[in-house]
This record gives structure tokens, C-alpha cells and sequence, in this order.
């Protein structure tokens, strides 16, 4: 078979370059993945335009991109459960399974986790990767690849509702809209919130999330959020002091609130007398666990449609114009996805 495989570098600050590489090898229990589609998402951008997220330091060339699906072109000799021709989501991290995390099914909080695009390890903005076959999930035939590529962050909303114990009946305030809000709102909706808050400053993203079905959205720049009634369920997807310092005092008495978002400050001053007074619980995600099936099946059932998130799309050989325009239009950009196969 004769391939051509691509990858795209990050090969310092705001830098991308394509190269030609070797089509990986297979190990015995991976398969071999012709990526199709890939999302863009926050992390990506904060690895180009900083270099690190935390710990995580970009420290040599480096491929971005965790958020993909594509087809199956060869399996290793010990994969039995998919075949050549499957269409795949690709969930990003491979864990040890060894662990007390990873026995008792937590898996997200494995140690040893390799995960696409987290540094030492490289991401998918590729033609072909090879990838550990228990972590590819089979797409059914009426959902695209395109909405494969988009598992990805519909997982951790789900997470982040499952962490909240949204329910039938259920009300949220979702705190921020951005594609991690939007997602949020779209998988609290499917575990049968009825009335569900979107917050958020651009109103852009508020117009997204009425449309995703938002019960009411509130542009905290000119409305006061604290005169919202409480909710059952907080969920803060702004990843900012001020909305993390909203949460106890939006929150129900013997609610939850569900922290999803990363502040740039580690340390944030919390009002902890009002979490105590209201018996409140305060739950937080790390990205999601065992959630690629119910995802898969939530948008194959029609439970949740999830295209409605992509604003943004671009060819492979435009990766770097891709980035360069999230970069420069984060307001006008929910998700960008880029179609690595033509
Ligand atoms: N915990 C996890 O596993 C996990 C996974 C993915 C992303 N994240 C984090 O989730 C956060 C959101 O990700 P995203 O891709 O949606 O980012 P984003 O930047 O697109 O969205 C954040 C939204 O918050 C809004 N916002 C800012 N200030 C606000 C305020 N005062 N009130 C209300 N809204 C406000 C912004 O306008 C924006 O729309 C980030 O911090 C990201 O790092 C966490
Ligand atoms: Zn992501
Ligand atoms: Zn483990």
C-alpha cells in the first residue's frame, strides 16, 4: 500500500510546519488509524501560543490535536473486536490499566496515562496513527467522522453532568458558554434538566446556547448573575476566578457544584461558610471515563446533536491559517475542526 503520511509540528511559539514522516508501525494490539477529522481545542492553542499548561512543557517539536476519528486501514495480530473499513473515535488517553485508578475504572486519574497531545506525547494532526485498539469506539453508520472528532469534548460534558447527578427535573447554571459550556448544556439536557442558565460575556456564545436549548441565557456584563434563582447543579466551564467565586452563592442548599474549568491561579479565595451553611457538595472533571460509548450512542440515538458546535472548518493543508484564526477570533470561534482526509 503505498500511503503518505503528514504530520503537522508545532516547532516553537506560534510555530507550524508540515513534515513527511514514516507511516508508524503496529503494535500487536493497536490499530492503524486514517484520521479524518480533527477538533481544535483550547489546550492546543494554549500549547502554541505559551508552550505549557501547567507542568506539561512543550520541550521539542510536538503534534497537537487529542479531538479525532477516522477509518481503520490494518489492525495488529491480537485485535479481534474491529476490523479494516470500522470508523473510529479515537478516546486520547492510553492508561497502564495496572493501577488502583485504572482497576477500579477510574482511569482518567491513571498516573501513567499517554495522552494525545499532553507532552512527552505527540498528538493526532496527522494522517496515520497508530493507536491502541480498546481505545478506539466503533462509529455507527448515520453518525460522520466529523461528529466523531467531536466525542471528544461532548465526553466531558457528560462527565461533568454524571459529576453534578443531573436528572430528570433537574436545574443547572451553567457558567460559561464556551465549547465546554455548550457541551455541558448539551449532555445536562439529555440527562433530563428542565431548566437550564447559560452565562456567559459574549453574546455570540449566549445566541449558541439558546440555540442548543438553553431554558435562559444571562451576558453577565450587563445583567447581575446573583440575582439568578439557586440551582440544584452549578457547573463552572469559565475557567476564571470570578465565575469559580460565583458557584457557592448561585448554588441550591444541599446542591452541587461541578468545578470543570482551569484558572490561571492556583489559589483562589472561595466563600466556604456558604458551601457549609447550604450542605453543599463541590465535585470536580478531569476530562471523563467510560463515557465514549454513551456519547456515541446519545448522538446515534438522536439524544444529543452535537454538529451544532462546529462554527469552523479547514483544510489539512491549512492547519496553520486554522490556528492562526482561533487564535485571532476566539470570540467568533466555538469549535473549529480541521478535515485531515479529502
Ligand atoms: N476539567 C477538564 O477535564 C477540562 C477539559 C476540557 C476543558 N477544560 C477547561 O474548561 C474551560 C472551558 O473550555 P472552553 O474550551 O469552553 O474555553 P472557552 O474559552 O471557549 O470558554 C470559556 C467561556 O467562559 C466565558 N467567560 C469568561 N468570563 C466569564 C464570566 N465572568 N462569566 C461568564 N462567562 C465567562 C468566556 O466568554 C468563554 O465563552 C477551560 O478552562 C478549559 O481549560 C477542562
Ligand atoms: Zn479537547
Ligand atoms: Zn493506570
Amino acid at each position: 500500500m503505498s500511503k503518505q503520511n503528514k504530520a503537522v509540528y508545532m516547532t516553537g511559539l506560534n510555530q507550524l510546519e508540515t513534515r513527511d514522516q514514516e507511516i508508524p508501525s503496529l503494535a500487536n494490539d493497536q490499530v492503524l488509524v486514517n484520521i479524518e477529522y480533527v477538533g481544535i481545542c483550547g489546550s492546543d492553542v494554549h500549547y502554541l501560543e505559551h508552550g505549557a499548561i501547567g507542568d506539561f512543557v512543550v520541550d521539542k517539536d510536538f503534534i497537537l490535536g487529542h479531538e479525532c476519528a477516522g477509518t481503520i486501514v490494518e489492525i495488529g495480530s491480537d485485535v479481534t473486536e474491529l476490523k479494516v473499513g470500522d470508523r473510529v473515535a479515537l478516546e486520547p488517553g492510553a492508561t497502564c490499566g495496572q493501577c488502583e485508578f485504572c482497576k477500579s475504572g477510574k482511569y482518567n486519574l491513571c498516573p501513567d496515562v499517554e495522552f494525545l497531545a499532553t507532552p512527552p506525547y505527540h498528538g493526532c494532526l496527522t494522517n496515520y496513527l497508530a493507536f491502541p485498539a480498546n481505545m478506539c469506539f466503533k462509529l455507527p453508520d448515520n453518525i460522520s467522522t466529523k461528529e466523531g472528532a467531536l466525542i471528544e469534548p461532548l465526553a466531558v460534558g457528560l462527565h461533568a453532568a454524571k459529576q453534578g447527578n443531573v436528572t430528570l427535573g433537574s436545574s443547572v447554571i451553567i457558567l460559561g458558554a464556551g465549547c465546554i459550556g455548550l457541551v455541558t448544556l448539551l449532555a445536562s439536557k439529555a440527562f433530563g434538566a428542565t431548566d437550564i442558565t447559560v452565562v456567559d460575556v459574549i453574546e455570540k456564545r449566549l445566541d449558541y446556547a439558546k440555540k442548543l436549548g438553553a431554558t435562559r441565557v444571562v451576558n453577565a456584563a450587563r445583567e447581575d448573575v446573583l440575582e439568578l434563582d439557586e440551582a440544584d447543579i452549578v457547573i463552572e466551564t469559565a475557567g476564571n476566578r470570578i465565575t469559580i467565586q460565583q458557584t457557592p452563592l448561585l448554588v441550591k442548599r444541599g446542591g452541587t457544584i461541578v468545578l470543570v474549568g482551569m484558572a490561571a491561579e492556583d489559589t483562589i479565595e472561595y466563600n466556604f461558610a456558604k458551601i457549609m451553611a447550604k450542605e453543599a457538595t463541590i465535585k470536580s472533571v478531569f476530562r471523563y471515563r467510560n463515557l465514549y460509548p454513551t456519547a456515541i450512542s446519545a448522538v446515534s440515538g438522536g439524544k444529543i446533536d452535537i454538529t451544532g458546535i462546529v462554527t469552523h472548518e479547514f483544510d489539512f493543508d491549512q492547519a496553520s491559517e486554522a490556528f492562526d484564526y482561533v487564535i485571532n477570533n476566539k470570540n467568533d470561534v466555538v469549535k473549529a475542526v480541521i478535515k485531515i482526509k479529502n
